[in-house]
């Protein structure tokens, strides 16, 4: 029996990531290194957010998606929680004219209903202001669980097929756009500073052909030369797909040969 090769959609591979994917982690152990309380390190971290913002502005990069609150840090004690939370509302009071100002689409994926409405009010504006930019667009995965948004997608294909009173066709590209982050393509690069090697419920689903990148640096010291370190590891990867090396080989032949003509 012979089997017939079959045609899977696979994203370009370039030499800059399309869509960076960070879990910014070590803000408590970066602010325990030098006596301070953890808070402070949460704080500091802001500055790393808008260097790695204007970094990948910068680079071309179009998607930057930074896990800021995950489902499970709700377990942290309350004071931590109730300072994320503030200083969350606070940023996003102050910085949103100057996202705005330089072209960038703001999107905010998670269970939002858990916020205060102040946030949530927030939220929309900051959304629908940045809604037309196109330089880079920023994600922010707050009270973001992966689980959580399969579940979601799940839920809404469930209540259409109970709409329209048969099972359709759920395959993974329609099942896809239910997702939270359907606007974006999947990461071409995920990162986590702080030194752990896990997902900790980030983008399950979509991080599956993702590459991965972890570093020990906590994430108040992750700069732009770290970025860098990132991208040059990205660089040294063969992204096959599934495919062997030879046949990666041969289509970048065939694209040579088709740019030469
Ligand atoms: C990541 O830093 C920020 C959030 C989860 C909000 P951590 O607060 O997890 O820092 P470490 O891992 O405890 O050092
Ligand atoms: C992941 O970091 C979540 C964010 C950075 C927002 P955590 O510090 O919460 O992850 P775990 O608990 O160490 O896995
Ligand atoms: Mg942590």
């Amino acid at each position: 029996m012979t089997y017939t090769s079959f045609t899977v959609r696979t994203p370009i591979v370039t030499g800059v990531p399309r869509h960076i994917a960070i879990i910014m982690d070590g803000n408590g152990r970066w602010a325990q290194c030098r006596q301070l309380p953890r808070v402070a390190g949460h704080a500091k971290g802001l500055d790393s957010v808008r260097t790695i913002i204007e970094a990948c502005v910068t680079r071309g990069v179009e998607f930057l998606t930074l896990f800021a609150f995950s489902s499970e840090n709700w377990r942290r004690p309350v004071d931590e929680v109730s300072f994320l939370m503030r200083l969350f509302i606070h940023t996003l009071e102050r910085e949103i004219a100057n996202l705005h100002t330089n072209g960038i689409q703001l999107r905010v994926v998670g269970d939002l209903s858990m916020f205060e409405a102040r946030m949530q009010e927030l939220v929309r504006l900051a959304e629908a202001k940045t809604a037309t930019n196109t330089c880079l667009t920023l994600t922010i995965a707050a009270n973001y669980g992966g689980r959580w948004d399969i579940l979601q997608a799940a839920r809404k294909i469930a209540k259409q097929c109970v709409d329209a009173g048969t099972i359709q066709n759920i395959n993974e590209l329609n099942f896809a756009q239910h997702l939270a982050m359907a606007y974006a393509p999947e990461p071409d690069l995920f990162i986590r500073t702080g030194g752990e090697q896990r997902i900790s419920n980030f983008l399950l689903w979509q991080l599956a052909y993702t590459e991965f990148y972890f570093t020990d640096v906590f994430w108040p010291d992750f700069n732009d030369v770290e970025l860098n370190k990132a991208i040059i590891s990205y660089r040294g990867r063969e992204r096959r797909f599934g495919r062997t090396s030879s046949q990666l080989t041969q289509q970048s032949q065939t694209v040579d040969d088709s740019l030469s003509c």
